[in-house]
């Protein structure tokens, strides 16, 4: 059974089915994304699967995810959240958008309370690495996409926080400091990698078979 659900999310990966266009010829081979596209590698399975829905629905718009989430089945979005969340792939992010990687940091950790902008990693994580299963890693993302997202919700074509709270945050940062985050993000080194067991620990939705232990 295990094997027959993995060769079926192979396939959807690298060559699609049907309406299902391959992932991997947006999102790169190794779910390492590239420009607006994002990198999927190491982001919470769960994470994954509300955004797949949020296309289909379209509290999230983009006319390619609209197009391929509506073409996917429940099950199809749960195996290719689990494919996804275990992957590991080296950084291609890059800080590219001439952002104060300083100025990004101190949003980052610290946040700005003269904006009203909490510190990042108080849910994004002490690292930027994400903490599963609401809230996705933000280290190692792509500037260009990162900064898209927080003006897409200051402007609402992105509308699908809980309690709208990155909604908040996307307004209260202007250009400047939405380019310093997220160069600053870009510079940090991605997930690490982890047995998928401990894995699996903290984020439910992960199988686990026989082998993965070591
Ligand atoms: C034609 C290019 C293309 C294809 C094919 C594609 N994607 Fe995407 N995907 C994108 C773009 C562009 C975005 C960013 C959309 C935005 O700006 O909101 C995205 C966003 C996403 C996100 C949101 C990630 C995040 O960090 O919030 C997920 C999850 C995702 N895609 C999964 C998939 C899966 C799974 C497949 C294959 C079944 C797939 N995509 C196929 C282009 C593509
Ligand atoms: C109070 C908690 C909270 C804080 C503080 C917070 N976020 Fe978020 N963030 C979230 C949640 C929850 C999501 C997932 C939203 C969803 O389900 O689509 C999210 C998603 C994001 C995403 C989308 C990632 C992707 O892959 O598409 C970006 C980018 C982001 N946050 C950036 C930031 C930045 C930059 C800061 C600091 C200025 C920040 N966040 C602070 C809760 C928070």
């Amino acid at each position: 059974m295990a094997a027959t659900q993995s060769a079926d999310v192979e396939t959807l990966v690298k060559t699609g089915a049907g309406y299902i266009w391959a992932c991997a010829s947006c999102h790169g081979d190794k779910g390492q994304g590239m420009e607006t596209t994002p990198r999927l590698a190491g982001l919470p399975a769960a994470y994954i699967a509300k955004q797949l829905h949020d296309f289909q629905q379209g509290t999230r718009f983009n006319d390619s995810m609209a197009y391929v989430a509506k073409a996917l089945s429940e099950e199809q979005i749960q195996a290719l959240a689990a494919h996804y969340a275990v992957m590991r792939a080296p950084s291609t992010a890059r800080p590219s958008l001439k952002g104060d990687l300083a100025r990004g940091e101190q949003i980052a950790r610290e946040g700005d309370w003269s904006i009203g902008v909490p510190a990042c990693f108080t849910c994004h994580g002490p690292s930027g690495f994400g903490v599963a299963p609401d809230f996705p890693a933000l280290a190692a993302q792509h500037p260009a996409y990162t900064a898209r997202q927080l003006a897409m919700w200051a402007g609402g074509s992105r509308h699908n926080s809980p309690l709208g709270l990155m909604a908040g945050i996307g307004k209260a940062l202007n250009d400047v400091d939405r380019r310093a985050v997220a160069d600053y993000l870009a510079s940090l080194a991605p997930v690490p990698a982890t047995p998928k067991t401990e894995l699996a620990a903290i984020d439910a939705s992960i199988p686990v078979s026989e082998g993965d232990a070591q």
